[in-house]
This record gives C-alpha cells, structure tokens and sequence, in this order.
C-alpha cells in the first residue's frame, strides 16, 4: 500500500514538471525589441539595439551575446557583470565589453559583404 502511494507520486511529480516545461514562459525569456543603451553619464547619443535584427535577420543565438549567464535563454544585463568602473573578474568595463562585442562582428560582416554599423555615428545616433 505504500509503496503504492510513493509510486503513485512520483507519477504526478514527473508529470507536473513535464507540464510545467510545455509554458513557453518557462522555456524563454522573450527578448525587448528595441533596447536603448545609454551609460550612466554617456555623452554621446545612445545606441539603439534591435533585437529582430539581431536574433532573426543574422539568426544568432542568444549566448552570442549573454555569454555568461547560467540560463543564455533568460539574461541578464551586461552591467551586472561588467560595470562602469572598478573592473571585477577579469571582466571588462561596460564601454569595452560593448565595443568589442558589437565592433568585433560588426567589422567581421563587413568583410563578409553584409552591411552593419562601424562608424561612431552609425551606433551612436542622434
Ligand atoms: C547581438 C547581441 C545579442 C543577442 C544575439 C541577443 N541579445 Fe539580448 N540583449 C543584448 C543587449 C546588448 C542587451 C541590453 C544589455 C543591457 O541591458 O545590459 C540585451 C538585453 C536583453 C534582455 C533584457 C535584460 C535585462 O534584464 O536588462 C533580455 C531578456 C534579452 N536580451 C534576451 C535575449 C534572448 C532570449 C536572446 C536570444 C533569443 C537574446 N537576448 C539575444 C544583446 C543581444
Ligand atoms: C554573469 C556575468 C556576465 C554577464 C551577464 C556578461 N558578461 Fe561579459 N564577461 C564576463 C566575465 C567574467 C568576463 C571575463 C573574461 C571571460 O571569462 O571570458 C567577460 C568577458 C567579456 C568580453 C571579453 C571577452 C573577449 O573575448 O575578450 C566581452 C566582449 C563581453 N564580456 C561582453 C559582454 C556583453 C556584451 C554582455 C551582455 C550582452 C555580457 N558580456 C554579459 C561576465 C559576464
Ligand atoms: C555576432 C554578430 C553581431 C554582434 C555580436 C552584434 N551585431 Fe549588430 N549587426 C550584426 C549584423 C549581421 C547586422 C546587419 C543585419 C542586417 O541588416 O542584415 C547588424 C546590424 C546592427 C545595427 C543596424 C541595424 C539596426 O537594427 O539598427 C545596429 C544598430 C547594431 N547591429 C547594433 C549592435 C550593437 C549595439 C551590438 C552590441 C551590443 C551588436 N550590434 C552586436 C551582427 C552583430
Ligand atoms: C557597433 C556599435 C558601436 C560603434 C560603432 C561605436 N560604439 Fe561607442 N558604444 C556602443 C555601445 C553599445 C555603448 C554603451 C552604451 C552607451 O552609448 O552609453 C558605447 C559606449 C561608448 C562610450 C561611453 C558612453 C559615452 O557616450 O560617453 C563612448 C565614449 C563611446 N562609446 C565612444 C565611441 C567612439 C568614439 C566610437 C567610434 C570610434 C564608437 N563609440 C563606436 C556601441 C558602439
């Protein structure tokens, strides 16, 4: 009789986290479509970041990007591992961290023919 029971919940557990995996909401975060980046204290204009262009148009993986994030499917911000000022883990500062990952790809599309932005003007638009 009890070993009954017990079997009979773990029957229910595994099926309560199979149902649970089915919520789309669980599986990812949807990504904002547009993301205004602007530094504390920047002087330039911000970059206005497109996630469809990014993520549908050159079809690119999320950990891409969110390289660091135990769930690449439900990231965090840049800045709460590459901060401002006072460099933690080896991590870059924010300025640095965007610029090499948004310029590094960008200059390697170019050569590949694909237009994307690598002029200051062309990320940091009035
Ligand atoms: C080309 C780079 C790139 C790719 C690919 C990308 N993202 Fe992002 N994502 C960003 C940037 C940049 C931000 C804004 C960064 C910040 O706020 O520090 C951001 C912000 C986010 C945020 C808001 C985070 C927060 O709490 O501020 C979520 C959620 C997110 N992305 C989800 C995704 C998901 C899901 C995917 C894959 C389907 C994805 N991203 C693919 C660059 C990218
Ligand atoms: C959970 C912490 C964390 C998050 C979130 C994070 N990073 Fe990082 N990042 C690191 C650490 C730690 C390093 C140090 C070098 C390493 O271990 O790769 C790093 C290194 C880097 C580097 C240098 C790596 C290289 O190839 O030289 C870039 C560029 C970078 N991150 C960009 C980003 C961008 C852009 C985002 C947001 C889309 C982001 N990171 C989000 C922790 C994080
Ligand atoms: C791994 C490659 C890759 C990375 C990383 C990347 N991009 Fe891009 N980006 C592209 C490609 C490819 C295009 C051109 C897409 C097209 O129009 O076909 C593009 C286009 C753009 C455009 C112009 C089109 C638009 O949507 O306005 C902006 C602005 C842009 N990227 C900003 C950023 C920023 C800011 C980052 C860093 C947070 C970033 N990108 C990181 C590949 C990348
Ligand atoms: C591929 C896109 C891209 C290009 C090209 C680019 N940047 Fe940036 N830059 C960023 C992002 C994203 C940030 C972080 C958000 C922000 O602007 O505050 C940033 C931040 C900065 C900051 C710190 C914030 C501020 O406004 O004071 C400076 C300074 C800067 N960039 C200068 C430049 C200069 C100079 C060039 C040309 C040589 C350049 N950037 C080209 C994406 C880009």
């Amino acid at each position: 009789m009890r070993q009954k029971s017990l079997i009979c919940i773990i029957f229910f557990s595994i099926l309560l986290s199979f149902l649970l995996s089915l919520n789309p909401a669980a599986a990812e975060k949807k990504p904002p479509d547009v993301v205004t980046i602007k530094l504390e204290g920047a002087k330039l204009p911000p970059v206005i970041f497109s996630h469809p262009t990014h993520t549908e148009k050159a079809k690119l993986d999320c950990v891409t990007c969110h390289h660091k994030d135990t769930n690449p499917k439900e990231p965090e911000s840049c800045l709460k591992c590459h901060p401002l000022k006072e460099a933690k883990d080896n991590a870059p500062l924010a300025k640095d961290a965007f610029h090499k990952k948004c310029q590094t790809c960008h200059k390697d599309s170019l050569s590949k023919g694909i237009t994307a932005p690598t002029k200051c003007n062309e990320c940091h638009k009035k």
